[in-house]
């Protein structure tokens, strides 16, 4: 098994054993601490997944940033060619299960939206370092997107998942800002 798939594993066998309680405190402090970041304030147009129960959940973030009159854009994987395509919703009616059991938008019943309209893409991971590279699913879906994205990236996770340095492959970018239940950390992208 490779280093990375190895750190993979072991991160989201850690992550599932946090308690709910535990869980809860710290999404809370990742999702206050995102609402009130400059970057958020600033972006009218939010690219964000539609969390998995595994992950650090978004849907109070979607709540936040509607309510603050901003659009809520989430991506359809398409799984051939391992890129994503971001579609702007605003209802539960709008969205299925899609790719792995992600929840997904319907494309008929959402409106398609380029990449260069997306102020601000939070990447998810599971493991990020200082210098905010990440490892994600396995994929390689966020290293495609990131490759041509000029916007504002930033990534939630606990301090736990946040390490010194992660191996880098050619094809990996980093994210510019993460945020842990601690605190903000800018990288050097
Ligand atoms: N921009 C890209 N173009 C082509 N292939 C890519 C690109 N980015 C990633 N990949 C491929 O996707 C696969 C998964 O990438 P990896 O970095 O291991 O996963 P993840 O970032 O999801 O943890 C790798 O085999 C990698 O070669
Ligand atoms: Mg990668």
């Amino acid at each position: 098994m490779s280093e990375k798939k190895m750190l993979r594993q072991h991160m989201l066998t850690y992550i599932s054993g946090l308690s709910e309680f535990e869980r809860k405190n710290i999404e809370e402090k990742l999702q206050n601490q995102l609402v009130a970041s400059p970057v958020f304030q600033q972006a009218a147009t939010i690219g964000i997944t539609i969390s998995t129960a595994q992950e650090w959940a978004t849907s109070s973030i979607m709540e936040k940033a509607w309510e603050e009159g901003k659009i809520i854009a989430s991506p359809k994987c398409i799984v051939k060619t391992k890129e994503m395509q971001y579609y702007v919703w605003n209802q539960l009616d709008q969205i299925e299960a899609g790719y792995a059991g992600i929840k997904e938008p319907i494309p008929e019943k959402t409106t398609p939206i380029a990449p260069a309209d997306i102020d601000l893409l939070l990447v998810p991971g599971v493991i990020f370092d200082k210098d905010g590279y990440r490892i994600g699913y396995g994929g390689g879906y966020y290293d495609r997107m990131l490759a041509d994205y000029k916007g504002v990236t930033i990534s939630l996770c606990t301090e736990k998942q946040l390490v010194d340095r992660i191996p880098r492959e050619s094809h990996d970018l980093p994210v510019e800002l993460i945020i842990t239940e601690k605190r903000t950390i800018k990288t050097s992208k």
